[in-house]
């Protein structure tokens, strides 16, 4: 693999970030440093989305500039993410000159080509999705069906893009590429989708909307926030349609990019149109996630419900985000929608992470130095029982991986842990010490200790640092790339001390967790 390119959703900055935002977050995180194993050259860009009229009266509310709201509120997104240890290359902001000045001119481009014409209209406008709803969108009271909330009528002349006339071409796609709408189940959804769709107001007139890019020109307009915000995939890059820099040659297009499945539309249907109007080639894989609820009820201010990432690391007084970034990526198979419960939380990190995996490094470390001093003798090497399922193992996590399959790869690592838990327990090497069977335990130990230089290279997307502390106590390089993993790393010699010995992982518990988040 030549080059990985992952982008997120940017996200609204209206408020702080919620779990839901994090859940992506992670997901593509997890996906970013699993492909960081495969290969060299690696991008992973996020951001935030700062246009539009919901800022601009949120903003007013608040008695505070547009610019400085979002100035505070894409702090808390970066604050929350460095707290996530998600490892971005760039954080790309709506408002950063660069991008706004490239999206000028992407839009003049497309007018100049014909694409975008202009065109008086009447239409449902919902500023919570940022888009206008025709009729048969509404729930039966008229409400806009994902925030309850009716759509204000709005009656403009408008740019439009000429989505119609892409329409086949992007029927022919998805059709053709099975993969690149990831769940395939959702591939159904967007071409039913495709069969009604019409032109799309790109542009709103800036005297009812001013927080956002003026069209270059034409003053009276500002560029609709969908056109601005699904630009920013190309314009982080270095994308101006006239100039483009290295990164973009480098990298566009994106290998995977992650939203969430609310605004797959936009992603498999308008961006995909942009990309054809600008002749540039397409992602290869769009994945749409599910939501995350809390305790099976979807978050929401009203109800109070809605928690930030932050706030579970201190409720469980937790000092590194694995737990939570091993437990959101896991919480739901690819695609569906998953859970998150305070209960079920402690339970999972606690099972996983602290009982199988932590105590089964421990106690395999604690026997070495017991009966060997910590060394691992020549004799114990060779015989290397467990090497053909852990390489087993790497293979089937790749393959889930290239189906972003981040639960499901998951899974995988836990069958390898379980099954060398059930390894020892069969082998009992302390009852083969207790016999005075002492090479044949050596044996037993070291096949165990080569596993788990593969699990802590497995494991390492979720678990970043305590896949390092893994490592360190291995003397395992965690650089290695998962092409080159031979299950051999282990060489004879001294491999640890007693002191040296730590739990990579303690339990989680913790009464102040049950206190409410926000
Ligand atoms: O849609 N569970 O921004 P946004 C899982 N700015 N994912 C969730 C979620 C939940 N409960 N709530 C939100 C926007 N998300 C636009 C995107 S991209 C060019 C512009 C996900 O802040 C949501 O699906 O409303 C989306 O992918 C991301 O968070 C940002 O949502
Ligand atoms: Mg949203």
């Amino acid at each position: 693999m030549e080059k990985f390119y992952i982008t997120t959703a940017i996200d609204y900055v209206n408020g702080a970030p919620h779990i839901g935002h994090a859940y992506e977050k992670i997901l593509t995180d997890v996906i970013y440093r699993h492909f960081t194993q495969r290969c060299k050259n690696t991008y992973f860009l996020t951001g935030t989305d700062e246009h539009g009229i919901k800022i601009q009266k949120t903003s007013t509310e608040k008695e505070m500039s547009p610019k400085e709201f979002c100035d505070m509120n894409a702090q808390k997104f970066k604050e929350a993410w460095k707290a996530l240890d998600i490892e971005y290359s760039q954080f790309i902001r709506t408002t950063d000159e660069q991008h706004e000045k490239a999206v000028q001119k992407i839009f003049k481009k497309l007018m100049d080509n014909g694409d975008i014409y202009k065109h008086s209209y009447k239409g449902l406008y919902c500023s919570g999705c940022e888009s206008f709803l025709s009729e048969k969108d509404l729930t039966e009271d008229g409400l806009c069906p994902n925030h309850m909330k009716k759509p204000e009528i709005v009656e403009e002349e408008n740019y439009f893009f000429k989505l119609t006339k892409y329409k086949d071409a992007i029927i022919k796609h998805i059709k053709t590429h099975p993969d690149f709408i990831i769940p395939s189940f959702r591939a159904n959804e967007v071409l039913n989708q495709l069969e009604n769709i019409e032109d799309i107001s790109v542009s709103r007139a800036r005297s009812n909307v001013s927080w956002g890019i003026p069209v270059l020109g034409d003053d009276s307009q500002v560029i609709y926030v969908w056109i601005d915000a699904l630009s920013n995939y190309i314009t982080a890059l270095g994308y101006d349609s006239e100039n483009c820099d290295n990164k973009f040659k480098q990298f566009w297009p994106a290998n995977v990019q992650v939203i969430g499945k609310d605004i797959l539309k936009f992603h498999s249907i308008y961006w995909i149109a942009e990309l054809m109007a600008l002749n540039l080639p397409l992602p290869e894989h769009i994945l749409a996630h599910g939501w995350i609820t809390i305790d099976q009820t979807k978050m929401s201010k009203s109800l109070g419900n809605v928690i930030s990432p932050t706030s579970v690391l201190e409720a469980f007084n937790l000092d590194i985000p694995d737990p939570l970034r091993y437990y959101m990526a896991s919480a739901a198979p690819c695609g569906k929608d998953g859970n998150y419960s305070d209960e079920d939380f402690k339970e999972k990190v606690n099972a996983h992470l602290a009982n199988s995996m932590g105590n089964l490094l421990n106690r395999t470390l604690s026997m070495l130095v017991k009966y060997f001093d910590g060394d691992i003798k020549p004799e114990f090497l060779g015989k290397n029982t467990l090497k053909e399922q852990s390489l087993e193992t790497i293979k089937a996590v790749k393959h889930h991986f290239d189906y972003m399959e981040v639960q499901e790869a998951a899974l995988k690592i836990n069958e390898l842990v379980d099954l060398t838990n059930k390894y020892v327990t069969d082998n009992a090497p302390w009852t083969l010490a207790k016999e005075g069977q002492m090479e044949k335990c050596g044996e037993v130990l070291t096949n165990v200790l080569q596993v788990m230089t593969v699990i802590a290279s497995l494991i390492y997307p979720y678990c970043p640092n305590i896949a390092s502390s893994m490592a360190e106590q291995l003397t395992y390089d965690l650089n290695t790339k998962l092409d080159d993993i031979t299950c051999e790393s282990l060489k004879a010699g001294h491999l640890i001390d007693k002191e040296n010995i730590k739990p990579v992982f303690l339990r989680v518990d913790s009464e102040l967790a049950d206190k409410k988040k926000n």
